[in-house]
């Protein structure tokens, strides 16, 4: 959800502004925009639509500028348009700023701006209201007068601003909405993600919140919001930028599909000594705080929610702990019975999720110990909770969210099998059958990777219909639910999960000939129930495409098309029935011509409320 980068050093800022875009690109977006120093004055250039109008428009002039700030925008106050997109300006037009986040009190300001200043707007943003502020408080100093702005702006912003007076600095602050900055050597960087600098350099400052950083080409001053000098240490990033690349593959969201069985290994093994016991390392859960703890919380959002669903089954499985699963948004604000006997999970890919992030400090404040099972290191949610479970998915750039959830899911598996042994709810035969088996998973996922023709020609063959529906019972309806959502989000079409059992509760009445149905039935014990269900919708003209183990054969009698996983446990069952699943979504919108990696509308992290 918007991107942010800056540039300051002897090179063409303009190249290596669009060049950070374009690594942003996965973000989400809908317009995009530019300001550089040239000529002696501040040159903006902004567009709706992708960054390669922005690319070709400025391709035939000459914008030579050693320093600048470029974004891509998500819109949220004013629709994507030419004048909505950032940079924005004061009226003078000689202080820039790109805004990433949202300015809860800019209506109060811009009252107060029109009213008292007499400015008119040009844009319907709450972004302008920050140039407009720092231009009133400007009295020579571009750093002080950033202060005092921020001193009266409330809300989440990562924001950069350029001042055509003084022409060798960036000032940029952070508040709940990722940035950081790039070190180089006679130049520096600015951006909202590390994607956008990895060609540039590995070594980069995380901003923290309420920082504010001051960049020349030469020096890094980052301070706090007391307006002291801080010191921070160099993160190196060590993931290779060709992670962040799509290596022959078509989409990022094949690729990274196609990488789940190393992430899926190396999450896991990270986590296991050589006798296969579950090592938490920095994580501070013991015998003593896991038999305190009397009940769980779960709180994420979209993709991630769903693995919590997963780990809610894991959890209540393996260490007999009430837990409850809930979406970010909705958690904070229902007062929750949360205290300091609560273990609060949250569970973000990129740990920057704004909802996600103010569920975690509402949990925090009411007493509970936090963890986290995050993607990102370093990322926000992350800093903020006490014990952190890093996925080891590597960078995911494709909006819709793949290898960062099977890894999720094996974070909540281990997490789980770990609170078992140690409070004695599952004995060591248990245990050691689950972990040999979560050992395989790697390659069972493999196998269903290496047969992806059914799964092309199935979509190939459906990709037409308008609604899909999507059932399973016991834990399979969680994958149901994310089935469904990978298949919304990136084809468009109007799909709907249910637990197969609720289907008789109104939802059949959707029911009619041709009907697409995806009939999750990996669970033994559920079976012959979900037959029945598939019978039920079946008799109503459904075209059921069932998810099962390959040695149940059964399934074939009642489906249309079975797509088979591999044998396993019932209860690991949702590492592997998900891969078909994700396989199809995206075969169906490639087939439907969509633009896979950049779904309309969504963003990859979303750091608005
Ligand atoms: C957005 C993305 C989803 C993602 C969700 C949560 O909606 O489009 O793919 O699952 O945010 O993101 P997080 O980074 O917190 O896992």
């Amino acid at each position: 959800m918007c991107g942010v980068v800056g540039y300051i050093g002897d090179k063409e800022a303009t190249s290596i502004l669009i060049d950070g875009l374009e690594k942003l690109e996965y973000r989400g977006y809908d317009s995009a925009g530019l300001a550089v120093f040239h000529d002696g004055g501040i040159q903006i250039r902004k567009y709706k639509g992708r960054l390669s109008i922005l690319a070709e428009n400025i391709a035939e002039e000459n914008l030579s500028s050693k320093l600048g700030i470029g974004h891509t925008r998500w819109a949220t106050h004013g629709e994507p348009s030419d004048r909505n997109a950032h940079p924005h300006t004061n009226v003078a037009g000689n202080i820039a700023v790109i805004h990433n986040g949202i300015i809860e009190n800019y209506m109060k300001i811009k009252e107060w701006l029109i009213e008292e200043k007499k400015i008119q707007f040009k844009s319907e943003t709450d972004s302008e209201v920050i140039a407009h502020l720092i231009d009133h408080f400007y009295e020579g100093d571009l750093l002080q007068a950033v202060y005092k702005a921020i001193d009266k702006m409330e809300g989440a912003y990562a924001i950069g601003v350029i001042c055509k007076d003084e022409p060798d600095k960036i000032v940029a602050v952070r508040k709940d909405s990722p940035l950081i900055v790039g070190i180089g050597e006679g130049e520096n960087f600015l951006a909202s993600d590390i994607p956008a600098l990895l060609k540039y350099t590995r070594d980069m400052y995380l901003i923290e919140n309420d920082e504010v950083v001051l960049l020349t080409k030469d020096k890094i001053s980052i301070f706090n919001a007391l307006g002291q000098e801080v010191k921070r240490d160099v993160f190196e990033v060590t993931w290779d930028a060709q992670s962040a690349e799509k290596e022959g593959y078509q989409h990022f969201m094949i690729k990274e599909i196609h990488e789940q069985p190393k992430g899926i290994h190396d999450t896991l093994m990270r986590r296991l000594d050589k006798d296969n016991n579950i090592i938490l390392d920095g994580i501070k859960l013991t015998k003593q705080d896991l038999e305190k703890i009397n009940k769980v919380y779960i709180v994420a959002c979209g993709t991630a929610y769903h693995a919590g669903l997963v780990g809610r089954f894991a959890i209540e499985k393996f260490a007999k702990v009430p837990v409850e699963v809930d979406v970010a948004s909705e958690f904070r604000y229902r007062d929750p019975f949360v205290d300091e006997n609560t273990l609060f999970i949250a569970v973000s890919q990129s740990g920057e999720t704004l909802d996600t992030l103010a569920a975690l400090r509402e949990a925090k404040r009411k007493g509970a110990r936090i963890m986290s099972i995050v993607n990102v290191v370093g990322s926000s949610v992350a800093r903020e909770s006490h014990d952190v479970f890093y996925t080891w998915a590597g960078p995911e750039i494709a909006v819709a969210s793949t290898k960062a959830y099977t890894t999720q899911m094996i974070a909540m598996y281990l997490l789980a099998l770990y609170m078992g042994r140690t409070k004695n709810t599952i004995d060591k035969a248990y245990y050691d059958q689950t972990i040999a088996e979560l050992k395989t998973m790697p390659d069972k996922v493999q196998q269903i990777l290496n047969h992806v023709g059914e799964i092309q020609q199935l979509a190939d063959a459906q990709f037409n219909n308008e609604s899909v529906f999507f059932m399973g019972r016991g834990v399979d309806v969680n994958v149901a639910h994310e089935g469904s959502l990978k298949l919304k989000e990136i084809s468009y079409i109007n799909s709907f999960a249910i637990a197969a059992g609720e289907l008789k509760h109104g939802t059949i009445a959707l029911i009619e000939d041709g009907t697409l149905v995806v009939a999750v039935a990996t669970q033994h014990h559920l079976f012959e129930k979900m037959l029945s269900n598939i019978q039920e919708v079946r008799a109503r003209g459904a075209y059921v495409v069932a998810v099962a183990k390959e040695s149940n054969k059964e399934v074939e009698k009642t489906s249309d098309i079975v797509m088979y996983i591999p044998d396993t446990m019932d209860e690991l069952a949702p590492v592997l029935s998900i891969i078909p699943l994700q396989l199809l979504s995206y075969y169906i919108a490639v087939a439907r011509g969509c633009d896979v990696d950049k779904p309309k509308n969504l963003a990859k992290s979303v750091t608005v409320e």
